[in-house]
């Protein structure tokens, strides 16, 4: 929080992007016994679980609510369902669009909140609480084409052919993802973190009328409800876009991919915004000097500035869990 504020603080707090995840025991079995993937997401009790499993073993100083970005498509009536080695598939969408029924939106939304409950209520006072939700763009991409993809380009194509219906879709989707963000505050959440993580695949275009002003326009909805609460924005692959994207968006804080030198997201994001980032995650699967050579690059480049220490993506399953844990003692170790 104090990083979020401004703040230099050395060494630097980290967190894990899908921390709570396949390459836990302990989350595995949390999993099964859930059944699937959004029966978890919806029961309180296991959710919160598993979100306080890699607080307990690592002492991070984050906790990130256990949740997806496409409870939103769910919550706006469109099924979805994670489909074991595929990941997620949505229902079609056909020539209809989801409305926004509020009061639907949360109801079936409202055990996500009691999570968050749980979650604050079971955290010590000095660990934050990361509340987060889908950038409309990148949660427009997957209602689109009903499935991820390495292009997305059908919803490209949909931005090209037929915008006014993505244009629709969008706002739909910004006023949704407002007030379930507002909620997840008013639940308990500290933080709140927006995973754009389709902007980069757009061109100039493209990047400012669907990655860029939507989500300006969400941020200026949270901020107008809860101006004290900062937000974290992640514009995957936005490259040297980062730093328009952030001064037209007004995060307190730019999560950096790994293909961004830190020194270099440094440059392009104005200060006191905060940055967070960027280990690759496949230098946590390597471990050894991988590891230790990319955190120390990483601490060394941002002596000074706001930072807080993340992967540059999420970590993957196959991660061997004793490289995490040399993770966190490397970074808390200090800069070399
Ligand atoms: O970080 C955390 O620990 C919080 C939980 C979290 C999950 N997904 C849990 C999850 C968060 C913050 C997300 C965000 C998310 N979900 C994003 C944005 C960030 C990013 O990854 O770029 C996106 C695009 C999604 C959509 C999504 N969810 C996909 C494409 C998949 C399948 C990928 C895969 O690895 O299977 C998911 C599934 C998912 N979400 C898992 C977890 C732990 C794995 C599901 C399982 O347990 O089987």
């Amino acid at each position: 929080m104090r990083v979020l504020a401004g703040e230099v603080v050395e060494p630097p707090p980290l967190w894990i992007m899908r921390q709570a995840g396949r390459y836990l025991p302990e989350y595995r079995a949390t999993r099964l016994r859930a059944g699937s993937f959004l029966d978890l997401c919806y029961t309180p009790a296991l959710a919160a679980e598993v979100t306080m499993q890699p607080i307990r073993r690592f002492d991070l100083d984050a906790a990130i609510l256990f949740s997806d970005i496409l409870v939103v498509p769910d919550a706006l009536g469109q099924e979805v369902r994670f489909v074991e080695g595929r990941g997620p598939v949505l229902e079609p969408l056909g020539g209809r669009l989801p409305g926004l029924d509020p009061a639907q939106l949360m109801k079936r939304l409202a055990p996500i909140l009691e999570t968050v409950r749980l979650v604050r209520a079971a955290l010590a006072a000095d660990k934050a609480l990361i509340g987060f939700c889908g950038a409309p763009w990148t949660v427009a991409t997957y209602m689109i084409a009903g499935q991820g993809s390495a292009d997305q380009a059908v919803a490209r194509r949909l931005a090209l052919n037929d915008p006014s219906r993505l244009g629709a879709l969008v706002a739909t989707l910004v006023d949704a993802s407002a007030r379930y963000l507002v909620a997840q505050i008013e639940a308990g959440a500290d933080v709140v973190k927006i995973f754009d993580s389709w902007a980069g695949i757009l061109d100039e275009e493209g990047f400012e009328r669907w990655a860029v002003a939507p989500m300006a326009d969400l941020v200026g909805r949270v901020r107008a409800a809860a101006p004290r609460t900062p937000i974290i924005v992640f514009p995957k692959g936005a490259g040297a876009r980062l730093g328009r994207y952030a001064e037209v968006v007004g995060a307190d804080a730019v999560a950096v991919d790994w293909t961004v030198p830190m020194r270099t997201a440094r440059e392009l994001v104005a200060e006191p915004v905060a940055l967070q980032g960027n280990l690759d995650p496949l230098r946590l699967v390597a471990g050894g000097r991988a590891l230790r050579d990319g955190v120390d690059a990483i601490l060394a480049a941002m002596r000074g500035r706001p930072h807080i220490f993340n992967l540059g993506h999420g970590i993957v399953p196959e991660t061997p869990v004793e490289h995490v844990s040399e993770l966190v003692a490397r970074v808390r170790g200090g800069a070399p």
